[in-house]
């Protein structure tokens, strides 16, 4: 097959001559032009079904049009003023809705800000606040946004933080359970155990758990691959955060609001967290987030220790009710729950068939699915992953990898059952195509980072 690609070939160079290398994540060039739905059109016309859901930020799908009357009644009436000082009735409006929705009964407040990273410093600020300790508790592979507080509770690629350091102290990373690559023999109970003692090692060796003022995790870890820890691990570290005074804090950045097959991708285990960080979806991409958390927790910090000029606008906040109507009124968590499994069984018969598949994840429409050299030992083949993504692009999917060799299978929530049997139609084909030595890479395409 012809590698066509010329007008988006050519904005794409463009790009580059503009845009600082960092802001460039580098796949295929595909230049958007307008997208509904899940479906996705290009500069020159060509059609895709979105696999990728603007990373995690388009669960209600591009353009819905109840988002886009929300957001020009809101122009028409005020786009933005500093909440900060004088708030308007869309912002309180949300305010008082995501203290609603957050998992559990405690009384909860809010603090916006325009992006997950500045959340997950968020969380670090009043962790630290309102338990009077500094150091925190994070996970290796995990990915929580690039201001200084995120990049260093983040540990998913040392090109992040080369150069940029010195980073923020005190912040200790665990190993994440993986239940794929395990040890030979173990049960998810044994996994649970091991990486519990794993969890335990720095506060027995170098780490005085009373200095420890939260620990952050993502309840089912995005970047790295969608990996779901085992649930009894999950409960021994809650319970060893409330035996020892420590802080339980969820990343629902990438997993939250649908993605996971639920609301919250921490209701898999049936915990209430102290603080979650949530972003992306919750204003459909646009500049919005927030830490919803405890009350007590959240009267920590003083005037101006968190706030930003547009953190909460009037315009996100009315794009981030919209969603949320979306997202209630199309029950799309239960739908991601119900479509993900059909996609489960779709990407496992393609395993039945085909060696290079070494595993299916999948947690609602929130898929994982592993590219490997070889089953046995489970290694990773990027340089296949990188064709499988290629060919599908060619072929009109907008697909690409997590943690190098794994496919990411993240949907527009509202995706339908049919454009979805057209994903599997074409990924037959895309998968026939790469066991048969039938995808040549293009020599730009070689050095695609993720
Ligand atoms: C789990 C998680 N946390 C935080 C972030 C950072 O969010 P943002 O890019 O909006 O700063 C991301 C972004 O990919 C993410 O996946």
């Amino acid at each position: 097959m012809v590698w066509e690609n010329k007008l988006g070939d050519q904005l794409f160079h463009e790009n580059m001559n503009n845009i600082a290398p960092t802001g460039i994540i580098q796949y295929y060039n595909l230049v958007i032009k307008e997208a509904r739905g899940a479906a996705v059109t290009d500069v020159a016309g060509k059609q895709y079904i979105d696999l990728l859901g603007s990373a995690s930020a388009a669960n209600i799908g591009h353009n819905h049009p109840h988002l886009t009357e929300a957001l020009k009644a809101q122009i028409d009436k005020l786009v933005s003023y500093d909440v900060g000082y004088f708030t308007n009735p869309t912002s309180i409006a949300l305010g008082e809705r995501l203290t609603q929705i957050a998992p559990g009964n405690s009384a909860r407040k809010v603090s916006f800000g325009t992006s997950g990273s500045d959340a997950n410093d968020g969380i670090i600020k009043f962790a630290r606040a309102a338990t009077g300790r500094s150091y925190i508790v994070s996970y290796e592979n995990a990915y929580h946004g690039s201001t200084f507080g995120a990049l260093t509770v983040g540990a998913c690629d040392v090109d992040m933080v080369r150069k940029v350091g010195p980073l923020v102290p005190n912040v200790v990373h665990v190993p994440y359970p993986d239940t794929y690559r395990h040890m030979a023999g173990e049960d998810e109970h044994a996994i649970a155990q091991r990486y519990f003692a794993a969890f335990k090692r720095p506060f027995e060796t170098y780490l005085p758990a009373e200095e420890v003022a939260c620990v952050l995790m993502e309840p089912i870890q995005g970047d790295s691959g969608i990996i779901k820890p085992p649930a009894e691990y999950v409960h021994l570290v809650y319970d060893f955060c409330q035996a020892n005074g420590i802080l339980f804090a969820v990343d629902e950045i990438n997993q939250g609001l649908g993605r996971a097959g639920k609301m919250w991708s921490i209701e898999h285990f049936d915990i209430e967290p102290d603080l979650i960080s949530t972003g992306k979806s919750l204003a459909t991409g646009l500049p919005l987030s927030a830490v919803i958390g405890k009350s007590d927790i959240m009267d920590a910090l003083g005037t101006s220790a968190h706030v930003f000029t547009a953190g909460g606008n009037p315009l996100c906040a009315a794009a981030s009710m919209a969603t949320l109507d979306v997202i209630e009124d199309e029950h799309l968590p239960e739908k991601s729950a119900k479509d993900g499994e059909y996609a489960k069984a779709q990407f496992l018969k393609f395993m039945d068939q085909y060696e290079f598949i070494g595993d299916v994840r999948m947690y609602g429409l929130n898929g994982g699915i592993e590219i490997v050299k070889d089953r046995e030992t489970k290694e990773p083949d990027n340089d296949a992953a990188a064709h499988i993504i290629f060919r599908a692009f060619q072929k009109g999917l907008i697909l690409v990898k997590l943690n190098g060799n794994v496919l990411r299978f993240q949907p527009p929530l509202v995706i339908t059952r049919d454009q979805l049997d057209q994903v599997f139609t074409i990924m037959a084909e895309v998968f026939d195509d790469f066991e048969h030595g039938r995808i040549e890479l293009p020599d730009e395409l070689k050095n695609m980072v993720w």
